[in-house]
């Protein structure tokens, strides 16, 4: 099947620090991903990502979701995202689990970041999990997000090696520089329409 969104407008969903997020921002003012950023929603009142936003002037939505049904909530951001015209929607640490409500407004169209390679160390404190377990080599993945944790097709990874002086920050951030490379690979590859998904497999078309 053939991914092709409609058009280049992003949805970013964030619930914290916001690099990914100004990463791809960066990107887009730079010119290297032809894309618009549509607006930024989070719910977290206080997250810096969506001060950062703010000061770049975008459209920020801030959207509580404690002591709210999951559907509810979901259904609320649809709404957002769809006002925007946003075709593909960026996870960029988006700290909440999306009900089917949210994922059949968007089939293929929501993307996420994980800080290893997986299926390898799915869910909170990957990179922790990653040095108690002693691999050798971790990295960062791209994914299409389905009702699996961390589990949906794989647009895009990268590998860092996994040193023996390393504690959870210091490998956190050698993965973060990839996470910042890739995410906006991955983003203009499916905008590109290139993507094609075949099972659990994403080719890529010349
Ligand atoms: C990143 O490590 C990403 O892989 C994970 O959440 C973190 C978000 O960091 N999903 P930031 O808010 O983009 O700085």
């Amino acid at each position: 099947m053939k991914i092709q969104p409609a058009n280049r407008r992003l949805g970013i969903l964030l619930s914290g620090r916001g690099s990914n997020f100004e990463a791809i921002a960066n990107q887009i003012a730079s010119g290297k991903l032809r894309a618009d950023i549509a607006v930024v929603i989070s719910n977290v009142e206080t997250a810096a990502g969506l001060e950062r936003a703010r000061t770049r002037g975008l459209e920020t939505v801030y959207l509580p979701s404690k002591q709210r049904q999951r559907e509810d909530f979901d259904r609320e951001v649809v709404e957002i995202l769809k006002k925007h015209d946003v075709s593909l929607v960026v996870l960029a640490g988006f700290m909440r689990i999306l009900s089917r409500v949210f994922l059949e407004a968007f089939p293929f169209g929501i993307l996420n970041i994980h800080p290893a390679l997986l299926p390898s160390f799915p869910g909170t404190d990957a990179q922790q999990k990653t040095l108690d377990y002693g691999v050798k080599f971790s990295g960062c993945t791209v994914h299409f997000v389905d009702d699996t944790l961390d589990g949906g097709p794989i647009i895009a990874q990268a590998v860092v090696p996994v040193l023996d002086s390393d504690d959870a920050e210091t490998l956190s951030l050698r993965i973060l520089r990839e996470e910042h490379r890739i995410y906006s690979e991955a983003i203009d590859l499916v905008l590109s329409g290139r993507c094609e998904i075949e099972g659990r497999r994403v080719r890529i078309r010349d």
